[in-house]
């Protein structure tokens, strides 16, 4: 693979990671016009900043591209995610399991991944076309039966199974739907550390997301009791539950704390309705799991009131918040900017309220005009002076 690079004069405006996948060796390039008609041949991880011919537009987005096809990459912009990202999707679509061996060392590897068994079928187009569409996301593996561990027990065959959280879930076409949105709810663990870019993906599932929000460092039973009764619910009431909720933790309210536009004392439980944005808080503590159950049942009835959501109100709350939290970042990261932006203005403000207001009161304004013309005539005074001492200097030459 030769790198091309031609000084034509249309770029892309993109740097280009060209990767020889079977060495793990990578070229950084420049993109021009060429890459247009060669990019057909090769792997490509674009980092793009504004290329209109892959419909990206402003932010900066990572696309893995494979023959015709594009793939986007959303997950964290770490540098090993995002390798994992491009070993994924540049490989095969669906990758055959021939031993336990193999078998067990996947599982190994991969906290969550998805394997077909069985020969031919209609229900493996399914998986073949899911996966086209899924390997952003997660891995797809394919296995005759005298492969799976001997604690699988399969009704019938083909079948799609999902291997996380210690143990696997069979797809079940009458109850799941389709394949497709099921491998998406089934994607994740059962209990996750949340983050942002977390809270994001899980919008898609359309679930309903419960999250221990709790300090790590402190070790008060409050915090690490709440922490196991979050995993404790996740894990034992799975089949009650999974369908509609996924669970999790955050390590601090600082972002939850900006999402809800609220102030959460810590250690709480938050649900969030990942479709409509709205959430749901207790306003007692959880001291057991039954409690938490309880919670979850009342939010699936109806009988706890859901705050939040993205109607107009909500929409000019998030607008009034944002501006807050400018203004207060940058009063903290640089307080004599802070003072400089919103201080001047202020300034101005308020001289010219002064003025108006010492307009009303017992001649003031007059007297202040005063100050103001005799400050004038006394500049313009000066500035004779100077002019004069100016022109007797050019006198004098
Ligand atoms: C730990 O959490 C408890 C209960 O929320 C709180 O009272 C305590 O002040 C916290 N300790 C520290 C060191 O933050
Ligand atoms: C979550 O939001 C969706 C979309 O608005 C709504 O249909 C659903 O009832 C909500 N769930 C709960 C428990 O409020």
């Amino acid at each position: 693979m030769a790198a091309r690079t031609r000084g034509a004069a249309l770029r892309l405006c993109a740097t280009v990671f060209l990767l020889e996948m079977a060495f793990c060796k990578g070229y950084v390039e420049d993109l021009d016009e060429s890459f247009k008609d060669n990019r057909k041949d090769d792997i490509w991880l674009v980092d793009v900043s504004i290329a209109s011919e892959f419909g990206v537009r402003g932010y900066p987005t990572i696309k893995l591209l494979k023959g015709d096809l594009a793939y986007n990459y959303r997950g964290p912009r770490t540098k090993d995610d995002i390798i994992e990202f491009a070993h994924r999707v540049s490989g095969a679509l669906i990758r055959p399991l021939p031993s336990q061996q193999m078998f067990e060392h996947v599982q190994k590897r991969h906290r969550v991944f998805f394997v077909y068994i069985g020969g031919e079928s209609t229900l493996k187009e399914k998986y073949i076309d899911a996966a086209s569409e899924l390997i952003v996301y997660t891995y797809f593996f394919s296995a005759s039966e005298e492969v799976v561990p001997e604690y699988v027990t399969l009704k019938e065959m083909p079948a799609v199974l999902v291997f996380k959280d210690e143990t696997y879930f069979v797809y079940d076409e009458y109850e799941d739907g389709d394949l497709s949105s099921w491998i998406n709810r089934e994607r994740f663990q059962n209990y996750l550390t949340m983050d942002g870019f977390l809270l994001y993906e899980l919008g898609d599932t359309g679930k309903l997301v419960a999250i221990a929000i709790i300090d790590e460092k402190n070790t008060s039973i409050e915090h690490t009791r709440l922490k196991s009764i979050i995993q404790e619910v996740a894990r034992d009431y799975r089949d009650q539950f999974h369908r509609d909720f996924q669970f999790g933790l955050m390590d601090g309210n600082d972002y939850i704390n900006s999402l809800l536009m609220d102030e959460l004392t810590v250690p709480t439980v938050v649900v969030l309705n990942t479709s409509n944005q709205q959430y749901f808080l207790l306003d007692r503590q959880i001291k057991n799991t039954e409690d938490m159950v309880q919670f979850i049942n009342s939010i699936l009835d109806g009988t706890v009131q859901a705050q939040g959501g993205d109607s107009i109100l909500q929409r000019l709350k998030r607008m009034v918040f944002d501006a807050k939290s400018t203004v207060v970042s940058i009063f903290k990261s640089s307080p004599i900017m802070g003072c400089f932006l919103f201080g001047l203005p202020l300034g101005v403000i308020s001289i010219m309220c002064y003025g108006i207001y010492t307009a009303d009161t017992d001649g003031g304004y007059i007297e202040e005009r005063y100050e103001v013309y005799k400050s004038e005539t006394e500049s313009q005074e000066a500035t004779e002076e100077s002019r004069e001492r100016r022109s007797q200097g050019a006198d004098s030459l």
